[in-house]
């Protein structure tokens, strides 16, 4: 398994170009089921969920091209894929497939839309927190479908094909919006879908879905009206700036001292970040260009933050933010509302020398003068990366193992920090 090394102490200059989001990838990605005309993405990044996602589509049959690079192109452009789902041949998605990737649960929908019927693996818990999928299952039996579970499979069908529905969530989720999203758009008459998510991935999957004919209304609102239609066509889709790789370099800029561009960020996507940014000492500009993030010489202010689902400070973002606080000149508190399970990276943080306690859901943080590098491993995307933030400032060497799970979600990691005067290299295993 490869591992990360790095030699902390430099500060970072220069600029990161952001990539396409992944969490809006997936889902659009996803979206290809619902018609059998070509769906074209542009700006899909580079990255291990998206290529395990491109296997499980075609495995559904889906036909997937990417194009090579074109004359002209700086080799910093995300990937332009076509997606035809001309004919679905297989419903199912296997266990091996799903309990891999918890966003391929969200075939699911498309499945049933397109075909009447879908039989889909449980995701199971994974290490964040146990997540459940009632409310996607609650949304399919809204509209209509016949829901068991049998084997550790949904199978889900409708015969007489769906019906527009209410949908209610008791609670915000990003997964129940899109499968109800994606399953109203084909389903006939009217859906209205209350409480539902708002993060930039769902507006961004919206938006697809409206140019590939689907009608909604509500888009980037909390209550999306849908008025289901025959059949959605093809489209071309430029697929948004990642804000959570835009937050995760920005909080890296913050940790070490520096001054970097975040070239094709977006400072609206991730606004609450910035609040925070800002209420930590650190400098947050909109250029033409993207973003720029500088901090140099003033120490870090402690902050006091909770997760909440967007507009909110996003939990994908909690881990950096801790990171980043262990350098502060207090004592910040960090509160997790939306994972029950996510702080795997306060025990490895720890190994470098922070100074974190526990209280159920919140993290109290009493910044440090000095971390000291030290062999850590990462346990989930976002706790990987926040122990390279934290290995940036560290003195001595870091190396952090299994980072697979930084591959899931980091396009160029490593060659985007080296860019920036950053010591650190992937080492082979
Ligand atoms: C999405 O996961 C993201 N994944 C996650 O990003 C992100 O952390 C999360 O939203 C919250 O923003 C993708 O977009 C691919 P949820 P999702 O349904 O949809 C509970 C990353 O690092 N819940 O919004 O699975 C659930 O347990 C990842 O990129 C139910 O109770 O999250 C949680 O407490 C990790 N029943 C809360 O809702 C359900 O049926 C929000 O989860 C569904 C969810």
């Amino acid at each position: 398994m490869d591992r990360i090394r790095i030699r902390g102490g430099h500060r970072l200059n220069g600029e990161i170009h952001i990539s396409g989001a992944k969490n809006a990838a997936l889902p659009l990605m996803i979206a290809s089921l619902l018609t059998d005309d070509t769906l074209t993405l542009r700006n899909v990044p580079r990255l291990a969920d998206v290529a395990l996602l491109m296997r499980i589509l075609g495995n559904h049959g889906v036909d997937i091209s990417v194009d090579g690079k074109r004359a002209g192109m700086n080799g910093i452009q995300g990937d332009t894929m076509h997606l035809t789902a001309r004919t679905i041949v297989d419903t199912t998605a296997p266990y091996e497939m799903v309990s891999r990737m918890r966003a391929s649960f969200w075939v699911l929908g498309p499945l049933l839309a397109r075909c009447g019927q879908a039989r889909v693996s449980l995701p199971g818990g994974c290490a964040i927190g146990t997540r459940p999928v009632d409310m996607h299952l609650q949304a399919f039996e809204a509209l209509g479908a016949k829901v068991d579970i049998e084997a550790g499979y949904v199978l889900a069908s409708a015969p007489g094909g769906l019906k527009g529905a209410r949908i209610s969530f008791p609670k915000v989720s990003v997964g129940a919006t899109h499968a109800a999203l994606m399953t109203a758009v084909l389903a006939r008459g009217e859906s209205v879908i209350e409480n539902a998510a708002r993060e930039p991935e769902i507006t961004d999957v919206a938006h697809c879905l409206a140019a590939m004919g689907a009608q909604i209304e509500g888009i980037g609102t909390s209550t999306l009206h849908i008025q289901g239609v025959e059949r959605l066509h093809s489209a071309t889709h430029e697929v948004l700036p990642d804000r959570i790789e835009t937050g995760t370099y920005a909080m890296a800029v913050a940790m070490t001292g520096g001054d970097v561009q975040l070239i094709g960020a977006r400072q609206d996507l991730f606004d609450s970040v910035v609040d925070v940014l800002g209420q930590a000492g650190v400098a947050v500009q909109e250029t033409n260009r993207g973003v720029r993030i500088h901090r140099n010489g003033t120490g870090l202010q402690p902050v006091t933050v909770t997760t909440a689902p967007y507009p909110g400070f996003p939990t994908d973002m909690q881990a950096q933010l801790m990171a980043l606080m262990t350098r502060s000149e207090g004592v910040s508190t960090i509160t997790e509302t939306i994972f029950e399970n996510r702080f795997m990276h306060v025990q490895e943080l720890a190994r470098l020398g922070a100074d974190i306690s526990l209280d159920g859901d919140c993290a109290s943080v009493r910044g440090v003068e000095r971390l000291r590098g030290a062999e850590v491993m990462a346990t989930d995307l976002r706790a990987s990366v926040s122990l390279v933030i934290a290995g940036l400032a560290a003195e001595g060497e870091t190396t952090v193992h299994r980072v697979y799970h930084l591959d899931r979600g980091f396009e160029r990691l490593e060659k985007k920090l080296v860019a920036c005067g950053a010591e650190i290299e992937r080492l082979a295993s």
